[in-house]
């Protein structure tokens, strides 16, 4: 059999998806999210298809997951009106709600959502065709980031929940809402890094607006109850749609936060679309192109290992992926027939197959995109040099090493997002520094070597080109309490269990001067619990 009919027989008959993947019956799900209401829309609806396509008779045929509304300018803007009133100008319940009472309320949205884990996995991995595993992971990891948010904002809290006294003022400092968030997550993690801003933004108070992504929206919906449940009127909005939906919402001029994880052009799109842009605080999580640089005493077989998860794990659809091999050019052979004998053992298959590493890819026309960038760094001297790169069959990009790139190639500048490596090698390791130096991106690199001396030299330039330098590790965000952020076009704000505590919220102090009849004042409010911010209040 040859290999494409080999990847063609993983696409599945009816009879052949594993049970608790079965195809039901398409989600219908004509519902959004305003105002504490689950309203229902009789506009344009769209067909959500799985990236997978099911042989019938003979034939094969895409799946059809569900369809769900594309939501018009004005139902962006009843969203708006509807967080306006949550927030009040600061006066609505929620932001003046005591932190320990909008606990209670994220810990009873967290229990109810993990009610619902199956069927959110199950449509994960039939819209964005992350593996069954991985899937699991995200939203366990979720579950895991909102009580880790919790007590990180338990910390936050004891630690603010006493006065500081200097030069006699007496002052108390917290962190106080910025007002109403537009939040939107990207397709490759759409529960989880949509929610990496989402809680943190509404357990600081703050009322929220949720466009979903654009693939991977579905698995939204079964969590709308919970948030309509679980939350005052108008502080969580769910909306599906597009740029018609929220171009006006970011108009108004009445969005604080831009939360954003995506594309940079998006993001730019939306942030001028703002009228008072210096109002605006964004929080955005953009494009990367991770080197690996493999130096000389590199230990061959774990880098190897290490390279395999950062380049392929879900398709390299990871803004940390590794994007780019630089390698030392008296190891770049071995390192070439290591890599090659590793992709060759990559399960290729469907997201509920056990094993699988590699699967179809949710972005309609990737796997073109992909193949141009294969026969533009040919054209320019680079080879395919495992068997079967470069193979496409349906939605399915059969994983790719390339070697030699250089920077006459697109693959060198332009972030893939998908399952090719391109490989280069160096003598001198000032070539993968300067690559970095001159990059756009400015998120991670990963470092592969034993010599201490070789490595220290690395580490101190390299700090200043990104933020995070991995040493004889693959590039990652986790574990999620470690800061994540990027220089130049990667990113905005750093994001971590505590740090978007801090990105969703502004410092604010309630202070006076020492004198007694102050002192007697503070202690009578303080006495008589009649404020949630000016409190000793302790969280245990
Ligand atoms: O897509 C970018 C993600 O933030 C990467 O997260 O390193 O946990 O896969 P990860």
């Amino acid at each position: 059999m040859s290999l494409e009919q080999q990847v063609l027989s993983t696409f599945p008959s009816v009879e052949n998806i594993p049970a608790p993947f079965a195809l039901s019956e398409p989600l219908e799900y004509p519902h959004y999210l305003i105002n504490g209401e689950i309203l229902t829309w009789s506009g344009e609806m769209e067909d959500v298809y799985s990236p997978i396509e099911i042989l019938k008779n003979g034939v094969y045929e895409k799946a059809l997951i569900g369809r769900c509304p594309v939501l018009d300018a004005e139902v962006g803007l009843q969203a708006m009106d509807a967080a306006v009133a949550a927030y009040d100008n600061g006066m609505g319940r929620w932001p003046t709600m005591s932190v320990a009472d909008r606990i209670r309320h994220m810990e009873d949205f967290c229990s109810s959502m993990t009610e619902k884990r199956d069927e959110v996995i199950r449509l994960m991995v039939w819209e964005i065709c992350k593996s069954a595993k991985d899937s699991a992971v995200e939203f366990d990891r979720t579950v895991e980031y909102i009580r880790d948010t919790i007590d990180a904002l338990k910390d936050l809290d004891r630690a603010n929940s006493r006065f500081t006294i200097e030069k006699n003022i007496y002052a108390q400092i917290r962190r106080a809402p910025m007002g109403p968030v537009l939040s939107m997550g990207p397709f490759n993690y759409p529960l989880n890094e949509t929610f990496a801003t989402l809680i943190p933004a509404l357990i600081m108070g703050n009322p929220v607006i949720v466009k979903a992504p654009k693939h991977g929206k579905m698995l939204l919906a079964p969590l709308v109850e919970a948030f309509r449940d679980c939350f005052p009127k108008g502080v969580v909005s769910i909306l599906f749609g597009d740029r018609r939906l929220v171009t006006p919402i970011m108009k108004t001029g009445k969005i604080n936060v831009l939360a954003f994880i995506g594309a940079s052009t998006s993001a730019d799109a939306l942030r001028v679309s703002h009228p008072h842009p210096h109002r605006l605080r964004c929080v955005l999580g953009l494009e990367a192109k991770n080197a690996a640089i493999v130096l000389e005493g590199a230990d061959m077989e774990s880098t190897v290992q290490e390279l395999l998860t950062g380049a392929f794990s879900f398709n390299g659809q990871r803004c940390t992926a590794i994007k780019i091999i630089f390698a030392h050019k008296s190891r770049v052979d071995e390192l070439l027939e290591r890599l090659c004998e590793g992709v060759g053992k990559l399960k290729v298959g469907m997201p509920f197959d056990e094993g699988v590493n590699i699967t179809p890819l949710p972005v309609p026309g990737k796997t073109e995109y992909l193949n141009e960038l294969v026969r533009d760094a040919e054209a320019h001297g680079a080879r395919v040099v495992n068997e079967g790169g470069g193979t496409v069959v349906k939605s399915l990009f059969y994983p790719t090493l390339l070697y030699p790139v250089n920077s006459e190639m697109r693959v060198y500048h332009e972030e893939q997002f998908g399952p090719v490596a391109p490989v280069a090698s160096f003598e001198d390791e000032r070539d993968a520094i300067d690559y970095l130096v001159q990059s756009n991106y400015g998120q991670q690199v990963a470092i592969f070597g034993k010599d201490p001396d070789q490595i220290a030299e690395l580490i101190d330039p390299l700090v200043n080109q990104v933020c995070r330098v991995n040493i004889n590790s693959q590039c990652q965000r986790g574990p999620d309490v470690f800061p994540f952020t990027g220089r130049k076009d990667s990113a905005e704000g750093t994001l971590s269990v505590s740090d978007a505590l801090r990105c969703f919220s502004i410092r604010t102090l309630v202070a006076a001067k020492g004198n007694a009849g102050n002192k007697a004042l503070l202690t009578a409010i303080l006495r008589q619990r009649q404020s949630n911010f000016l409190s000793t209040d302790f969280i245990f």
